[in-house]
């Protein structure tokens, strides 16, 4: 038996700047303190009990083990025609369709096997905060690229100008956490057009694509044949079905590119679990739980953004995803993440600062709230808002 004493070794951080993200700053100070967390992107209701029911149903039938490596294959053939249903493009569910353990899963996966060591992502800010760590971890640089301020609309001239022959990839992101922006027809066109002559593939970040309001269309790199030949299209239904818990969600990629994911994808997960692919599958078969998304959510905003109305927050438009930003300016001076936190502390409502999607941060004095949250929960939350 040796007496040394056991010893930990020293070591450099993989990612030095990684912290507590604010998500989880801001739902524990709202736990602490009481207040109603419209912060951090999940709802607070139960998702359909015909899910559960179904998932229920896979258990009991005995499927509880490894399912194939890419997912169960009705799942595959439940996204294929999804897919090709409301964006017309035909993936291969044996070759191009990979299901994942969540979008997050999905994202680093496609990073990691899709972009080398020396090479650079566009990201463009304010953007999800796993896109940057991911890049990192593959050895590569993240080159930031703003939307323009006030519309949150893409800049191609800066994208343009920020594409290099070590581009490798860009990250784009409709319906837009945490902007609640969406693409239209005629910028994905003109992405199209720009990456053209390049070797750059697109990651398009699609999570949110059931959650598109006024009658608008999603805007699916699947819909057209130039970016989807060259991109990776990552959902997540976990978002979708109101179970973010689950972790489970799917890419959709021409097969050179999901050959290359699914190397990477088999040592990091290997496989999602059975029975919840079982039951998602089945849930899918009926189009009108995922096609009555928009309708449901698009309420909901509008009962939350009527409630702010009488208030001195400027809402900004919510056009996609379940999330609404206002910008403060004419109810305080504080800086963003002071403002979440007083409106936290002292208001009883919580929120994230918009400026903890931009790296280095960007004062807009803005903030944004989710609005996944039952009809009471939005009602005392605009109720605590309403002095505002
Ligand atoms: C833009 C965006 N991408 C990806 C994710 C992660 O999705 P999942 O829960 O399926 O991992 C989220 C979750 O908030 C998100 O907002």
């Amino acid at each position: 038996m040796s007496s040394a004493t056991p010893r930990t070794p020293t070591l450099a951080s993989r990612l030095p700047n990684v912290g507590t993200t604010i998500f989880t700053v801001m739902s524990a100070l709202a736990l602490e303190r009481g207040a109603v967390n419209l912060g951090q992107g999940f709802p607070d209701f139960d998702c359909d009990p015909a899910l559960l029911d179904a998932v229920d149903a896979a258990m009991r039938a005995g499927l509880n083990q490894y399912p194939p490596m890419a997912g169960v294959p009705a799942l595959r053939e439940a996204v294929a025609a999804k897919i090709s249903a409301l964006y017309g493009h035909a993936y291969d569910p044996g070759r191009e369709i990979t299901i994942t353990a969540g979008a997050t899963q999905a994202i680093i996966t496609a990073i990691l096997a899709l972009v080398h060591p020396g090479d650079e992502v566009i990201v463009l800010d304010p953007c999800y905060d796993s896109y940057e760590p991911n890049i990192a971890l593959a050895g590569a640089a993240a080159v930031h690229v703003p939307l323009t301020p006030g519309t949150f609309e893409p800049d191609f001239a800066r994208i343009g100008a920020a594409i290099t022959p070590r581009t490798r990839a860009i990250v784009i992101n409709t319906p837009h956490n945490p902007s609640a922006t969406v693409w239209f027809a005629e910028q994905m066109a003109q992405l199209a057009a720009l990456l053209r002559d390049t070797d750059v593939i697109v990651i398009a970040d699609e999570v949110y694509e059931h959650m598109v309001y006024d009658g608008a269309q999603h805007q699916s790199i699947a819909r057209f044949p130039e970016l989807a030949a060259r991109g990776v299209v990552v959902s997540s239904l976990g978002k979708t079905y109101h179970v973010t818990g689950w972790k489970v969600g799917y890419v959709a990629a021409p097969a050179p590119l999901m050959d290359e994911f699914r190397k990477v994808h088999q040592f990091n997960v290997f496989t999602v679990n059975t029975p919840m692919q079982h039951g998602v599958a089945a849930y899918m078969a009926d189009a009108s739980h995922h096609l009555g998304l928009a309708a449901f959510y698009q309420r909901k905003r509008d009962r939350f953004r009527a409630g702010l109305a009488g208030t001195r927050l400027r809402l900004l438009p919510s056009r996609g995803s379940y999330f609404q930003c206002v910008d403060y300016s004419q109810v305080s001076d504080l800086a963003e993440a002071e403002f979440c936190r007083w409106l936290t502390t002292e208001i009883g409502v919580a929120a994230i600062p918009l400026a903890a999607f931009y790296q280095g941060g960007f004062e807009q004095r803005i903030a944004r709230f989710c609005f996944a949250k039952k009809d009471e929960t939005l009602d005392l939350a605009l109720g605590r808002l309403a002095s505002l």
